[in-house]
This record gives C-alpha cells, sequence and structure tokens, in this order.
C-alpha cells in the first residue's frame, strides 16, 4: 500500500524566522511509518526549508505553491520550473484560491501542469468538482479535492460525499486523490479512512507546528 500524503499548504504566511521555528518544533514529533509528509511554503522560503530540511534529515518532501505557465525568460514576476526544481519535488497547482482571485483558468492550468511534468516534478492539482479534473490525463498528476465551501471555513466536507467524487475522479483516470477542506486533528483520520482517499491537503492548521504535529500522530 502507498504511503498516506499530509501536505501543508502555507499559502502567503510565515517569515523565514517563524518558519525555522515551525522546523525546530516538529522536529521533536516522530513521523509514523506510512505516512509522507510534503511542505509547501511560499516562495519566498523554499531555499532555506529545504537547505534545513536536508541538513537535519527531516523526513519532509518540500512543494512550491504555484509554477509558471512558461519556461524561464523574460517572464517578470514568475518562477518556472527549471527554478523550482532546485528547491521542491511537488507542486500545488489550480488551487482555488488562484481560480478565484488570479483567474486561472483550465487552459492556463494545463499549462503549468505541463511545465510541472516536463521537469519531473509532481504536480498536486486543486480541483473543485470532477469536470475539473477530467480534462487532465498524465497518471503522474495528484489531485487535491476541496470543496470551494470547506476551504478555511471551519466546515469540512461530509466524508461520505468526499469518496464519492473522490471514487469517480479515480475511475476515469486512476490518479492519487487527496482531500482538502478544514482538515484538522480531530477529522483527519475520517478522511484517510476512505477507501479513495490517498491524504490530505492542510491549509489553516498547518501553520502552527503543535496543530499540524497533531494531525500526523491522528493520521494512522
Ligand atoms: P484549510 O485550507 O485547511 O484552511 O481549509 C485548505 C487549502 O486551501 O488547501
Amino acid at each position: 500500500m502507498k504511503n498516506k500524503l499530509l501536505a501543508a499548504n502555507w499559502k502567503s504566511n510565515k517569515t523565514k524566522f517563524e518558519a525555522k521555528d515551525w522546523l525546530v518544533e516538529i522536529s521533536n514529533y516522530e513521523i509514523p511509518t506510512g505516512i509522507e509528509v510534503i511542505i509547501f511554503p511560499p516562495f519566498t522560503l523554499l531555499d532555506i526549508i529545504s537547505g534545513y530540511v536536508r541538513v537535519n534529515s527531516m523526513p519532509f518532501k518540500i512543494g512550491a505553491q504555484d509554477i509558471s505557465p512558461f519556461d524561464s525568460g523574460a517572464f517578470t514576476g514568475e518562477i518556472s520550473a527549471r527554478q523550482i526544481k532546485e528547491f521542491a519535488s511537488h507542486v500545488l497547482i489550480g488551487h482555488s484560491e488562484r481560480r478565484n482571485n488570479f483567474l486561472e483558468n483550465a487552459d492556463m492550468i494545463a499549462k503549468k501542469v505541463d511545465k510541472a511534468l516536463s521537469e519531473g516534478l509532481t504536480p498536486i492539482v486543486c480541483v473543485s468538482s470532477l469536470e475539473q479534473a477530467n480534462n487532465l490525463k498524465s497518471d503522474k498528476i495528484i489531485f487535491a479535492y476541496e470543496p470551494i465551501g470547506a476551504i478555511g471555513t471551519g466546515k469540512p466536507e461530509d466524508s461520505s460525499s468526499v469518496e464519492k467524487i473522490a471514487r469517480q475522479i479515480k475511475k476515469t483516470n486512476n490518479h492519487r486523490v487527496i482531500y482538502g477542506g478544514s482538515v484538522n486533528a480531530q477529522n483527519i483520520k475520517n478522511y484517510l479512512d476512505l477507501s479513495s482517499i490517498d491524504g490530505a491537503l492542510v491549509g489553516g492548521d498547518s501553520l502552527d507546528s503543535k496543530s499540524f504535529a497533531n494531525i500526523i500522530q491522528n493520521a494512522i
């Protein structure tokens, strides 16, 4: 059986010092066998976090929260797949906050997925419906099913409807599917116990090291 993924999406949060404190605090906890942790810091922290994790042999993978739809070149403000690859193995694509605030559409998301795959990065594509998942075919993609109303609201989606959609996403393309939306230490097991769910994407409750460590401990 594959490991369960627990992904920490820090969004637009944390300075260097705050990130370092988080890492120091979380290193007091064991990561249980069968759990794979991926940290998604903002771009400004990718270097410091990946360096710290490597030097201290911490069992964490690193991901970026976004990626340019272009190659390296004259694209002011963008970070290309080649640049991300220096620090990270994974990349979040199409988070609903990007779809809504930055008008990312299916075409843009498909371009970003192509760029990630071309550099060997694993894309975690966030979707809030089956349709959003259906036009992306590569079996290297991991999908994060995140119903809009569950993100950052403290109102997690009912686990039976998560299972239903995740099963349908898997049926069409056999991808790994994780759930995101108000995941916390109390409800993590409800989702990880679902047969079609391979992990969780955690926003708010990943910011505090102790809350995230509790999620990790309760995942088994
Ligand atoms: P949340 O965020 O855990 O704060 O709901 C999840 C996400 O946006 O990935």
